[in-house]
């Protein structure tokens, strides 16, 4: 399973990919606005591109479908590594269909349904995005998206990679993983809880602990 980061955090970035983590990235115009301060957003994307070497996930902030196409046709040119997302909408569609036949990636992302997810593929989108976590918090079943989307993808012999997206908590995660999803998009601070175990760090402070004990002792003979 391949990991994104879905963050515009350089710092956080920068550590994931030091530590061979991560496949790509995504991000969206909130985690953009919220990283950015007084920089140019571009140049943030730009530098986000220059630390991984997988996809990097730009949104369109347009709905219509010019907009979308030429706000897509700008950000592709930030980096080879940018793929375009684009919003759920029938405008969407077809601004999908005009990036992919310039030869750029999309990504779709607000899908809530796997027919949703299933029209994206249609329209040539290279990534769907599931919003897991936003369809749990309206009290759905998050999961039973990507389940469907996997299930008719493979039906169908589809090569979009479902992406899931919205991840809130490592059994997310792992139910993602099984269900077989392409990408999960892991917020920072849900990649480092994938870290932790409470054995973990029980079996550590033992081990840490007997060792000081010894060199006490060794000390102690001196
Ligand atoms: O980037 C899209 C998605 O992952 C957002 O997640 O936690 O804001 O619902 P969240």
């Amino acid at each position: 399973m391949k990991f994104f980061l879905d963050t515009a955090s350089l710092k956080d970035i920068s550590w994931a990919a030091q530590a061979g983590l991560i496949d790509g990235i995504t991000t969206n115009p909130s985690l953009l606005a919220k990283q950015a301060g007084d920089l140019d957003p571009r140049d943030v994307l730009k530098e986000i591109c220059s630390l991984v070497e997988g996809p990097v996930s730009a949104e369109v902030v347009s709905i219509d479908t010019a907009g979308m196409v030429n706000e897509g046709t700008e950000l592709a040119k930030i980096a080879d590594n940018i793929v375009v997302k684009i919003p759920m909408l029938e405008e969407g569609m077809v601004a999908v269909r005009q990036l992919g036949a310039a030869g750029i990636k999309t990504n779709v992302t607000l899908c809530f349904s796997s027919v949703q997810c299933l029209l994206a593929a249609k329209a040539g989108a290279a990534f769907v995005s599931p919003f897991i976590g936003r369809i749990d918090d309206v009290g759905q079943e998050g999961m039973d998206v990507i389940r469907e989307a996997r299930v008719i993808f493979d039906n169908y012999g589809i090569e979009t990679e479902i992406l899931a997206a919205s991840i809130r908590h490592p059994r997310h995660v792992v139910e993602a993983a099984m269900i077989g999803a392409d990408v999960a998009t892991l917020p920072p601070d849900v990649l480092k809880k994938l870290l932790l175990h409470p054995l973990t760090d029980r079996g550590l402070d033992q081990f840490l602990s007997d060792w000081s004990k010894l060199a006490a002792r060794a000390k102690a003979t001196v």
